[in-house]
């Protein structure tokens, strides 16, 4: 992708797309408007009135480009009020241009965001760098199964002209732009990985996945195979694997920066690649989405491809434990009782809480790595769907400043986090009548008691997090102006803590 900034006024500029940002309804406009508006001899907020311009941050009106540009397209977008965060607003604008400029099967865009990137007389990394999320995300499409029909190919943005009148800063910005678009396209690593369907996406090619990632990113792999886990003990684990016919295994990925070590961190994904519900079994409608269960590995895929690309001064281990949950013959029952890799048992009291077994083994196992952070991410309950919605990731944890920053690299990168608390109180409801622990907590407080669950293998004095993203890893409906389907949420939050945190 061909970026280039620099300050030529949007009429003698050659694209396809011409994109103005705009603070609200009416006001003031940039001189590139009032340029703009000249060189087509006026009409523009007319014409924005026709088409009922409202002015909300990351609206986007288009329209053909009137005669007299050397563009085809012209989109005006809202950035929201002047002076407020424009972060949200670009991100927004940029993904809805990328869409409607693909679609149309063009290649080039040009961004007249100045009024915003004005704002305390410089415009902020995180925003421009939204600008190449943006780009990225937006153009993604998941159609790989289907016929093209009469639709026309779509197209790739290959080039990104944004204005920018001082000299200075632009080698800094244009280098902002393509950090973004390199996080764009981890995203959309971890879509691809979340909506290939199961039949696709199995504890097997999951692991080629990892290999061939691997290969290509300079990154260290472990496998260890199913009898690999038995020799650790990961009985709660390797329990929920036994009703698939794919056996399951732990893929340990590993990203050493080449020069100073900044933080060891260690990233580990839930990853039951179909979550059928076991003998428990989830009623039809339920299981049609359970293809997302391993979005949580998909997440520390993307990450761990992130970091490597950016050459991230932070090690980084990416840990999945993979596996199918089934009702084959030899399936878990339910009220067995398993032993996990630390020597904890568990009661299985509900074969479709099998997240947190799987979970459970895979952060023990991340804890003998040593890491200085554990983040743990999971499509892992249904309850936190029910508290927080489709966009918003439950988080908790033992450390504070974890938790603290990631929500504040959340905000940043567009992908929320709502802290929920861990009352100690609340472990009474994990007893169990014969072993240690039950892997369910009761009706109420779901998303919280699982948390509590895997609490109990992460070692005391371990700053470690839980992200529970089974609303945000993929969405049922398009909302906010996000497609349907897989989002990769949470690889650009977890990119920019690893990266500024
Ligand atoms: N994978 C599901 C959680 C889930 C639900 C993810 C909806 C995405 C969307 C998980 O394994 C599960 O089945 N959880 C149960 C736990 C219950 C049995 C305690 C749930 O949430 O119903
Ligand atoms: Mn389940
Ligand atoms: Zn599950």
């Amino acid at each position: 992708m061909h970026i280039e900034l620099g300050s030529t006024r949007p009429e003698n500029l050659s694209t396809d797309v011409l994109v103005f940002g705009i603070h609200g309804k009416g006001g003031r406009r940039s001189a590139a408007w009032r340029s703009l508006n000249t060189a087509i001899g006026g009409g523009l907020e007319r014409l924005l009135r026709l088409q009922s311009w409202s002015g909300r941050p990351g609206e986007v009106v288009s329209f053909p480009a009137p005669a007299g540009l050397r563009a085809r397209l012209v989109a005006v977008c809202g950035l929201g009020d002047k002076g407020t965060g424009v972060v949200g607003a670009v991100r927004d604008i940029t993904t809805k241009v990328s869409a409607l400029t693909t679609k149309a099967g063009l290649g080039r865009v040009a961004f007249y965001l100045e009024p915003a990137l004005a704002v305390g007389g410089s415009l902020g990394r995180p925003t421009v760098q939204a600008l190449g999320e943006g780009i990225e995300n937006g153009s993604y499409r998941f159609d790989r199964h289907q016929a093209r029909g009469e639709a026309p190919e779509p197209s790739e943005i290959d080039s990104v002209y944004l204005y920018f009148a001082g000299r200075k800063e632009r080698p800094l910005l244009a280098a902002a732009i393509e950090r973004g678009a390199i996080v764009g396209r981890a995203t959309n690593m971890a879509r691809d990985l979340v909506n290939e369907p199961a039949n696709m996406i199995n504890p097997a090619t999951l692991e080629a996945f990892a290999r061939k990632l691997a290969e290509d990113r300079g990154l260290g792999i472990t496998v260890l195979d199913r009898d690999a886990c038995a020799e650790r003990g990961m009985g709660a684990f390797l329990a929920v694997g036994r009703g698939a016919s794919v056996p399951p295994r732990l893929v340990h990925l590993h990203y050493k920066p080449a020069g100073k070590i900044r933080k060891t961190v260690a990233l580990v994904g839930k990853a039951v690649t179909f979550d059928s519900g076991g003998l428990c079994l989830k009623p039809a409608a339920s299981q049609a989405t359970m293809k997302m269960d391993m979005g949580g590995s998909a997440a520390v895929i993307g990450a761990i491809a992130a970091a490597a690309d950016l050459a991230l001064d932070v090690e980084v281990h990416a840990i999945f434990a993979a596996c199918e949950n089934m009702t084959g013959a030899d399936a878990y029952h339910t009220g067995d009782v398993v032993t996990a890799a630390n020597g904890k048992t568990i009661e299985v009291l509900n074969t479709d809480a099998e997240g947190r077994l799987t979970l459970a083994d895979a952060l023990h196992y991340a804890g003998g790595l040593e890491p200085d952070l554990i983040v743990d991410l999971a499509t892992l309950t249904g309850a936190v769907v029910v508290g927080l919605g489709p966009t918003i990731g439950g988080i908790m944890g033992t450390g504070r400043s974890l938790v603290r920053d990631l929500r504040a690299a959340g905000d940043r990168a567009g992908e929320p986090m709502w802290e929920l608390p861990l009352p100690d109180e609340y472990k009474e409801l994990l007893k169990s009548k014969v072993a240690d622990l039950a892997n369910i907590g009761g009706r109420w407080g779901g998303a919280i008691t699982a948390g509590l669950f895997l609490s109990e293998f992460v070692d005391k004095g371990m700053p470690w997090a839980h992200i529970d993203i089974a609303g945000p890893a993929f969405l049922d409906k398009p909302i906010g102006g996000r497609a349907y389907g897989a989002t990769g949420y949470p690889v650009r939050a977890l990119t920019e803590w690893l990266a500024y945190s």
